[in-house]
């Protein structure tokens, strides 16, 4: 490639090819194993990974589940969360957060974020515990894990159950739990393997985490339509179970996770580097705040906080560049909540969130001169203001 096709090559918001061609051989083979094998659906190749991500996330027991937010739903299932129950989570995440919460019969009930590091806002937890309140969801978003004492000195007296939501921060290591990674020290922690999440299966894949045994027997019943012994049924569950087929691609890939994390770190630091040296900071951006250790950060996203980021965004997307916005509408303003009654300015750092950040680019294999051109085309939009 010519310097110009390089400059004005598109920057993908990821590139999963990429990953796969690094690990084809490897995949190929265990695959054709598995299909010759016949074991389709659970079954041991599907626990052997269940015990090697346990291992990793430092939890006693892992659990692979459909997707994360079946993992989310099963646990919630599991503590028997439903109609007149209330569970706490922030409004600036993922749908599948809440969304479960409702699907249970059961209230959300939102609560803000800490703005530097866009994590939920413990005190704001402590604010909100009713005599209803059964659990408390929160989201290490973006890949930080955020520190799990404060919320445990609020809740434990209360006997309200924590579920990690850790769809984004797989190994990012809890700031005053170093032995924990995100997932593994709640009641129950809930993980994501859609394909974008840093360790991504090839197809819809999920897992739960648990230190505690008869909570995990709940939810490996529930994964099966609550049935201990086929067509025996001690209570209702669902279909949460994991294909055997991602299990064998998700174990490979946990191998490389811990390196692939690095990476994204490494990536992370060039680009805080780069818009630094640009002069951008402060003046037009905010870059990530880490409060912990830097491997309490995975990076799942790259997110910054831009003066006129609607303008930026679009311009960036002109320019073939994959920038996004994760999220720009926070869930108590979503439509489908309108009856629980918020209105705006209730969830003000939530809200001013939704309308600043912008996700970069970032994955292990992004080079430095695709960085270099993210960058470029950020200073060339303020330049031209
Ligand atoms: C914070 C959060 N929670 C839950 C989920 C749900 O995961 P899945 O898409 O695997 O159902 C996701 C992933 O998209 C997420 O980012």
């Amino acid at each position: 490639m010519d310097s110009t096709a390089t400059e004005h090559a598109p920057v993908p918001p990821l590139n999963l090819a990429a990953n796969f061609a690094e690990l084809r051989d490897e995949l190929l083979a265990e695959i054709n194993e598995l299909a010759a094998s016949g074991m389709y659906i659970l079954g041991p190749r599907t626990e052997a990974f269940e015990q090697n991500l346990a291992r990793f996330a430092g939890a006693k027991f892992g659990l692979g589940v459909s997707s994360g937010t079946d993992a989310l739903l099963c646990a919630m299932m599991a503590l028997d969360i439903g109609p007149g129950d209330e569970v706490i989570l922030p409004t600036f995440t993922f749908f599948a957060t809440a969304g479960t919460v409702h699907r249970l019969g059961a209230t959300p009930v939102f609560v803000d974020i800490r703005p530097d590091t866009y994590n939920t806002d413990v005190d704001q937890v402590a604010e909100k515990i009713t005599p209803r309140t059964r659990a408390v969801v929160p989201v290490h978003l973006y890949g930080q894990a955020m520190a799990m004492r404060p919320l445990f000195d609020v809740v434990n007296r209360h006997g309200i159950a924590v579920i990690e939501d850790a769809a984004q921060a797989i190994g990012a290591r809890i700031p005053d739990y170093p032995e924990h990674t995100a997932g593994a020290i709640g009641t129950l922690g809930a993980l994501s393997f859609y394909p974008t999440k840093n360790l991504g299966a090839m197809g819809d894949a999920g897992a739960i985490l648990t230190n505690d045994a008869k909570l995990l027997e709940r939810c490996r019943k529930i994964r099966i339509h609550g049935s201990g012994h086929t067509y025996h049924h001690d209570m209702v569950g669902g279909n949460f179970r994991i294909d055997a087929l991602q299990a064998v691609v998700l174990d490979i890939k946990l191998r490389r996770i811990e390196a692939w994390n690095t990476a994204r770190r490494t990536v992370a630091d060039r680009y805080r580097a780069l818009l630094t040296e640009a002069g951008l900071v402060p003046e037009h951006l905010t870059l990530p705040h880490v409060a912990g250790q830097p491997d309490t950060h995975v990076y799942h996203q790259f997110i910054l906080r831009a003066t006129r980021r609607d303008d930026l965004l679009k311009h960036l997307r002109d320019q073939k560049i994959g920038a996004g916005v994760y999220y720009p509408v926070p869930l108590h303003q979503q439509k489908c909540f309108e009856h629980l009654g918020y209105k705006a300015g209730d969830l003000p750092q939530s809200e001013r969130a939704a309308a600043e950040v912008l996700a970069l680019p970032i994955y292990p294999e992004l080079t430095e001169a695709q960085q270099a051109r993210v960058v470029a085309a950020i200073r060339g939009f303020y330049a031209s203001a």
